[in-house]
């Protein structure tokens, strides 16, 4: 499973990165906006601390205007993927300029008709929303599953990017359906380290070794 790290902050981006264990970033217009940069300007700085797919979204509505912003964002760096929304300019927008070697990542997906689409349209990724289902009642996960099904009957390329994630529970569940990449904010990669017996573990290990050391002086 890979893992991306689902913000456009700066400082957690490059914490992440220096655990070795970050393979991409997504972002959406909301966590460009919280950082107060021009779009271009912010995935440039992205790409230069994460060496993966980073996803840009486009934020016109119209297929004419998305395809303008596709080419755009394209052209800031080789490892740019153009995030549309799951539209009917959209699925137009990734089926057109997917055949032209521009990578898409088909995003607010919500149902596995909708996923069906996306792959239909040579998406690289889709991205189901699991937590945003999850407020709504509706087990989020089980459209992870049924996606990943779904996908394998037909060997389809597109590969299911787990969003929307909120805990590391998620982040298991996601692994266990079959999920390619789930998309972790900071706080939740962070998270999956903790286990208080990891730390009570370690703390018991380095009392033992240092009491004997202690007391006999023996070198370390
Ligand atoms: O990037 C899209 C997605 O991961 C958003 O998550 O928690 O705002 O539903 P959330």
């Amino acid at each position: 499973m890979k893992f991306f790290l689902d913000t456009a902050n700066l400082d957690e981006l490059k914490k992440g990165a220096a655990w070795g264990i970050v393979d991409g970033v997504t972002t959406n217009p909301s966590l460009i906006a919280k950082e107060g940069n021009p779009i271009e300007e912010q995935v440039r700085k992205i790409c230069d601390i994460v060496d993966g797919p980073v996803s840009a979204e486009v934020v016109a509505t119209d297929f004419e205007g998305m395809v303008k912003q596709a080419h755009e964002l394209h052209a800031v760096h080789p490892n740019i993927v153009v995030k549309v929304p799951l539209t009917r300019d959209g699925i137009k927008t990734c089926a057109t300029l997917s055949k032209t070697g521009i990578r898409f990542n088909v995003t607010l997906c919500f149902s596995a008709s909708q996923a069906l689409l996306a792959a239909k349209a040579g998406a690289t990724f889709v991205s189901p929303f699991v937590g945003r289902l999850d407020d709504l009642g509706e087990e989020g996960m089980a459209l992870i599953r049924s996606i990943c099904g779904i996908y394998k009957n037909y060997g389809f390329k597109t590969e299911v990017l787990a969003a929307s994630l909120r805990s590391p529970l998620h982040v298991v569940q996601a692994a266990q359906a079959g999920a390619h990449i789930g998309t972790l904010p900071f706080k939740v990669l962070d998270s999956l380290f903790n286990h208080p017996l990891t730390d009570r573990g370690l703390e018991q290990f380095l009392k033992d070794y240092n009491k004997v050391f202690q007391e006999t002086g023996a070198p370390r």
